[in-house]
């Protein structure tokens, strides 16, 4: 199979449910493949991790995506994203994230652990509750989902009684985040933008008019007190963040879940020594990536893993691939919570290193352990159901049961 078929292979509805025999075909080619006309589709571990840090490779700028998608000024989910820092390159891009950072430091970060260990044993009772009977209950709904909007939901300062509200429209945004999108899917993602912006204008207005303790009052007040952050920006990137806050932290509960429940041995290790969990979470983050993959441009050419990348070129970096380098994982398809440093490329690297990935880590470190300890019983019940997504990827529905 040539690299374009395999590529063609990994965005069919199999390889999106699938995607590591796909990765593997692709790997044949070499850690950088060429794909296609100026494609280029990156596996190798090193290779991605240099491409993400270099200043000459970069996110899509306004001129580029005219000339590849004109109609994005015209679509609320495509114009958001594209003003967010997400999708900016710098100066842009650095005086956005310095104002969104300061909610993230390790310090802000840490001083959070009660808060979330409180509210993933609130969870677990209900849970616990739901399944009492030995009834299978959806882990998503009833955990994966509820903590991290929970969590981010309280560092936006966003009502809790909203939260039940955000996981249609946040799911149906990030579909343009696929690498390859059908008008369904592209007027899908318009919807959910447009009640996500709905939403923030009024918690902007209400929060200007009674300021509080909390993330968007923070970034409404950058707004105001000058030219740091346009009205456009400002709404943008709190939709990033109440996205990129729970999306990808709800698949890493659910895929995690999944890979505990199918190694009953180290889950059981867990159980045990819930001071293991920080070297657990990398694994799962490395063995089952919540975030498959990025995007990128070469704005000049640049030479990686021997291969020469013209200007212009289009990367698909493949970080869930990247976690299964063999060069850089022995036995890379066996979930080993033991080994010595997974360094996943989940969080991506470089200027765009995941904002959150302090607080996506203490989520799922604190919820494995308590989740383990608390339902020693838990185990899968019947079939989940894969949502049929590249980028990011995770579970519709994992039902367990938690026993009696
Ligand atoms: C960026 C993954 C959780 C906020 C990113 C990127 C990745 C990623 C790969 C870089 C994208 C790129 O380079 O194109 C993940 C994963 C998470 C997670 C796997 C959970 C397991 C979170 C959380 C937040 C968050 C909890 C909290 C608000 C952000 C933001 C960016 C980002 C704001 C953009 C940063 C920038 O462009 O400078 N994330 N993320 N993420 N993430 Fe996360």
């Amino acid at each position: 199979m040539d690299a374009a078929q395999a590529l063609a292979s990994l965005m069919s509805p199999e390889g999106r449910v699938d995607p590591y025999p796909a990765y593997e075909w692709l790997r044949a080619h070499g850690p950088v493949a060429a794909a296609g006309p100026g494609l280029y589709a990156v596996t190798g571990h090193a290779e991605a991790d240099e491409l993400l840090r270099d200043p000459r490779v970069q996110v899509l700028d306004d001129n580029l995506r005219d000339g590849v998608m004109p109609q994005w000024r015209d679509s609320p989910a495509l114009a958001s994203i594209a003003r967010s820092m997400l999708r900016t390159n710098p100066p842009d891009h650095s005086r956005m994230r310095r104002l969104a950072a300061a909610a993230f430091t390790p310090r802000r970060i840490a001083g959070l652990r009660d808060v979330v260990t409180a509210q993933a044993a609130e969870l677990i009772d209900t849970l616990a509750a739901a399944g009492r009977d030995g009834r299978p209950v959806d882990f998503m709904t009833h955990f994966a989902y509820p903590l991290p909007v929970g969590v981010i939901c309280a560092l936006l300062g966003v009502p809790a009684a909203d939260r039940p509200l955000f996981r249609r429209w946040a799911a149906d945004l990030t579909g343009v985040l696929e690498p390859e999108l059908t008008p369904d899917e592209l007027a899908s993602a318009d919807a959910g933008a447009t009640e996500l912006r709905r939403y923030f204008t009024e918690l902007v207005a209400a929060r200007r008019r009674r300021p509080a303790d909390d993330l968007t009052t923070a970034l409404v007040q950058a707004h105001d007190a000058g030219d740091r952050l346009s009205a456009e920006e400002l709404l943008a990137n709190l939709v990033i963040l109440l996205v990129a806050g729970f999306e990808t932290t709800t698949n890493l509960l659910g895929n995690g879940l999944a890979v505990l429940l199918a190694h009953p041995a180290a889950a059981d290790a867990l159980r045990r020594h819930p001071e293991h969990a920080p070297a657990y979470v990398d694994e799962l983050l490395r063995y089952d990536s919540p975030v498959q993959l990025t995007t990128r441009t070469t704005a000049e050419a640049v030479r990686v893993g021997g291969v020469e990348l013209p200007a212009g070129s289009w990367l698909l970096l493949l970080l869930g691939a990247a976690n299964r380098d063999p060069r850089r994982h022995p036995d890379p398809d066996r979930f080993d919570p033991w080994r010595a440093a997974p360094s996943p490329l989940s969080f991506g690297a470089g200027p765009h290193y995941c904002l959150g990935a302090g607080l996506a880590r203490l989520e799922a470190q604190v919820a494995f352990p308590l989740l383990l300890r608390r339902l020693p019983e838990l185990v899968p019940a019947g079939t989940p159901r894969r949502r049929i997504r590249l980028t990011l990827r995770g579970y519709d529905n994992l039902p367990v049961t938690v026993g009696r």
